[in-house]
């Protein structure tokens, strides 16, 4: 494996193709996401194992309400069930969650799981687990341009004082560092209006693997393919110049 000096230290995962999972086997999509909920905890273990400090994951994205009404209700549901049934065992190993995107359209009750594990949760520091819910990249930077437009109309800011770093640091993930390493599981290439600030440098991973067969061994080979980059962040990196 790889050594500790080339783990990443944020890992942004969107967790594509349980419907796909699912309908292969001739059982319903729902089914799909309810194996994806055993392979987010197994992708939580290898992260606390490889102490990566944090774990974003995209579980819910503002578009995911134009699907039929069934399968948002269910995928609500088991996430209120996995929130009360995994919560204690999380605490236990030192994960902090947090839940990044506009809550406001859940019921009171998955809010309220929402708030209990946040509080709970709140003091460890083995791993930070963002959790995205309702979240979209387009509406995460819209909304902090609007802050700093309102601070600008109060007078409590310069326009001249906005730039990259003071907008970055209105945004759900803005006191957090970017991810390090973005994987999409399901096959398909594309960000999905997932972190689109924050992605600006990160080493992206796409792997055909399902998201519910997606396992430790997946996880180190994405690790291992991000230990073999060279991230130049828009420099030269080693290549010399004259
Ligand atoms: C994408 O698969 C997955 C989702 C929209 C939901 C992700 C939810 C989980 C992994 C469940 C566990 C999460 C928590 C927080 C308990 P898809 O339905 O788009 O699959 P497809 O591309 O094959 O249709």
């Amino acid at each position: 494996m790889t050594s500790p000096a080339s783990l990443p230290e944020h890992v942004a995962i969107i967790m594509d193709g349980n419907g796909r999972w699912a309908l292969r086997q001739g059982r319903p999509r729902t089914d799909g996401h309810e194996a994806g909920s055993d392979a987010l905890k197994r992708t939580i273990e290898t992260a606390l194992k490889y102490r990566i400090r944090i774990l974003t994951v995209y579980a819910f994205s503002s578009e995911n309400w134009s699907r039929p009404k069934s399968e948002v209700r269910k995928l609500l549901e088991l996430f209120l069930r996995a929130l009360n049934r995994e919560v204690r065992e999380l605490d236990e190993h030192g994960v902090r969650i947090r839940f990044v995107g506009d809550r406001s359209a859940f019921n009171p009750a998955l809010r309220d799981g929402m708030a209990r594990a946040e509080k709970r949760t709140r003091d460890n520091s083995a791993l930070l687990l963002n959790v995205a819910v309702n979240y979209g990249g387009h509406a995460d930077i819209a909304g902090a341009a609007r802050r700093l437009a309102e601070a600008v109309a109060r007078d409590e800011l310069d326009s001249k004082q906005i730039d990259a770093d003071r907008l970055g640091a209105e945004l759900a993930l803005g006191d957090q560092i970017p991810p390090d390493l973005f994987i999409r599981t399901g096959g398909e290439m594309r960000l999905s209006n997932f972190l689109l600030w924050e992605l600006a440098y990160t080493e992206l991973y796409f792997t055909e693997v399902l998201w519910p067969d997606f396992d430790g061994g997946d996880f180190e080979a994405a690790l291992d393919d991000y230990a073999r980059r060279e991230r130049r962040f828009g420099g030269l990196g080693e290549v010399k110049h004259a």
